[in-house]
């Protein structure tokens, strides 16, 4: 039995990579690999147009469907956008929402994210909400107040007995696929201040029940110094989880 006061998750961003063929592949690959740890979440988020396709591989296995983004609103004139409802139809139970490349290159605002993590909840969808300072911001000392901005505009509309289903992802800007990561004692500082300001919106029990995930570079070879800090509770990974090999190593680390 995992000793950790939280069931760890690891979750895989693909980002914009795979079409359906390869990526039905790589999550049967994925699924080879098995028996996974059951004491470990696996999210896996392919792109839209993959959704379907690994849906329906992964139905009936433990394995999370999950989406990369959505909008707000549940149906309307947002041409380009998919709803809550639209990935819970197509088989998601997770979804990313904040990630940094979203907020950098598609104006995704905190105020947007707040409404993107409520509009999750409501329609029964675990959000990963990203948060995550860029370096200007970091070497200015600026890191905690932008976390801090960003994880209560983040959960702001977020109930009570919601907290313990909302999985808050730390990623520092300047550690994603850079082969950076922060170091395992100042990312766990950070996830401790997350954890903290949880407290303050929601409660102790909040607190205790939120998961908080490291990102940024995260790979097999690294992924143990994060997940023995104690306010870590498990990986946000974009460029490992794009192999089978390296992404199952780093579910079995999350189980250890
Ligand atoms: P990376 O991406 O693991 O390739 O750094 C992480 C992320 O952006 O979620």
């Amino acid at each position: 039995m995992s000793p950790r006061a939280r069931t760890p998750l690891v979750a895989a961003n693909w980002k914009m990579h795979l079409t359906r063929g390869p990526a039905v592949r790589l999550v049967e690959e994925i699924l080879r690999m098995r028996p996974l740890p059951e004491a470990v979440q696996v999210v896996i988020c392919p792109p839209a147009t993959a959704l379907d396709a690994v849906g329906r591989v992964l139905a009936g296995t433990p394995i999370v469907l999950g989406a990369q983004t959505m909008h707000w609103e549940p149906q309307g004139a947002f041409t380009g956008e998919l709803s809550a409802p639209m990935l819970v139809d197509a088989g998601c139970g997770a979804v990313i929402v904040g990630h940094s490349e979203r907020r950098l290159y598609f104006g995704e605002t905190d105020e947007g994210v707040g409404k993107k993590v409520q509009a999750a909840f409501a329609h029964g969808l675990t959000p990963v909400a990203c948060v995550g300072e860029r370096l200007e911001q970091r070497e200015a000392g600026e890191a905690d107040a932008i976390i801090t901005r960003q994880v209560r505009a983040a959960v702001g509309g977020v109930a009570r007995e919601a907290f313990p289903r909302l999985v808050i992802a730390y990623e520092p800007v300047w550690a994603i696929g850079t082969g950076r990561t922060a170091t395992g004692e100042e990312a766990d500082r950070v996830a401790g201040v997350i954890r903290r300001l949880i407290g303050t919106a929601g409660g102790p029990a909040a607190a205790d029940g939120v998961r908080i995930l490291y990102g940024g570079s995260v790979k097999p070879d690294n992924i143990r110094e994060f997940l023995r800090q104690p306010e870590i509770d498990g990986a946000l990974v974009g460029g490992a989880s794009l192999h089978a090999g390296s992404f199952v190593a780093i579910v079995r680390a999350a189980a250890e």
